[in-house]
């Protein structure tokens, strides 16, 4: 037997001698650039408080310039909105979502009013609007796709006009993409760029950012509650169809896309990033969120060294960048170090 490329002559451990080596042969960093913050918009009668993600509040438009100049100052270079929509604004078809005051409007507004430098990145779904909680057109029997399509494509508009420089459909209708990138061109808005949840999953980890959104409980085929968004968000079980997703996409105009959730994804993503030359994003939803937060909070796990842990393993995984709503918190760390 060789002497090298075998024990005793090949020791692993000689390069995790020192703090210094360890870092020196490091493949994968995390930098505060990877972040987006994701963050939630109230109006000043709504509660600011959600109680499923610990440590993430929902803002005003008056008290969003304290978290805008944070961000600023942590190095992150974009965010991404959410609205908690009042109950008696929300319909069957989502309304709301095209109304260029709503609260996502008046949001980006503000926000590149104070800070133009920062990125802001709309979300593209009908579900914080609608009574129903679905993302797109609910027709009494099923969500109509291609009625949904007017209605995202609009909606699309209405956030770019705002200001949005990155347009996110997270709906999960077919045919979505072309849609937007047809509405946005034909308005001079060829220069917002599109980053498409391409491959996002019907998963249970959603619960807590539903709560963050007011989302209403979701209701079945034939109006039996099921509680769940299988008829348009992928099967858990499927890895194939996410690149048959992904490649859709993109030939419909995606400039970047986005796999979710995120660690429970790592194939989805390393699989993406393998086959198309693209940016590829990873959402850390808010369950991965919360899980961290609530097991920390028992005292079970270091929370910002398992915060940490996952966010680089999505780095490893191949992300281009991540959401999180650690952002902030991971970033800061980061700047310290
Ligand atoms: C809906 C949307 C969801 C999330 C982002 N956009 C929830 C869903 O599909 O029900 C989830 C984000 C999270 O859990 O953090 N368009």
């Amino acid at each position: 037997m060789n002497f090298f490329g075998h024990f005793p002559g090949t020791r692993h451990r000689r390069l995790r001698t020192h703090d210094w080596m360890r870092d020196m042969v490091q493949e994968t960093r995390l930098h505060p650039s990877d972040l987006i913050l994701p963050l939630f918009i109230r109006l000043p009668e709504s509660p600011a408080d959600i109680a499923s993600m610990p440590g993430v509040r929902r803002w005003t438009i008056a008290e969003l310039p304290q978290i805008i100049e944070q961000t600023i100052d942590a190095g992150i270079p974009a965010i991404g909105l959410f609205p908690f929509t009042p109950q008696e604004l929300k319909t069957a078809d989502g309304m709301e979502a095209l109304n260029p005051e709503n609260l996502i409007c008046q949001a980006i507004r503000a926000i590149k009013e104070m800070t133009p430098e920062l990125g802001i990145i709309a979300d593209v779904a009908l579900d914080p609007y609608t009574s129903h909680g679905h993302d797109g057109v609910w027709n009494g029997k099923y969500i109509d796709n291609d009625v949904s399509l007017d209605q995202l494509a609009k909606q699309s508009l209405v956030q770019a006009d705002a200001g949005a420089d990155i347009i996110a459909p997270s709906d999960m209708m077919d045919g979505r993409v072309g849609a937007i990138r047809k509405a946005l061109d034909a308005n001079h808005f060829q220069d917002r760029a599109i980053l498409s949840y391409a491959a996002k999953y019907a998963s249970a980890f959603y619960g807590p950012f539903r709560e963050a959104v007011g989302a209403v409980k979701l209701p079945g085929q034939d109006g039996r509650p099921v509680g769940d968004k299988k008829t348009y968000q992928m099967n858990p079980a499927n890895a194939e169809e996410a690149l048959r997703e992904a490649a859709l996409d993109l030939q419909e105009g995606a400039d970047m896309v986005m796999v979710k959730p995120g660690l429970p994804y790592l194939d989805i993503i390393a699989r993406i990033r393998q086959t198309f030359s693209v940016p590829v994003f990873a959402y850390q939803v808010s369950g991965e969120y919360s899980m961290i937060k609530a097991a920390a909070a028992q005292g079970w796990i270091h929370e910002q060294d398992a915060m940490e842990e996952s966010l680089i393993a999505l780095k490893r995984a191949g992300t281009t960048g991540i959401f999180t709503y650690a952002a902030l918190e991971v970033a800061k760390r980061l700047r310290n170090f």
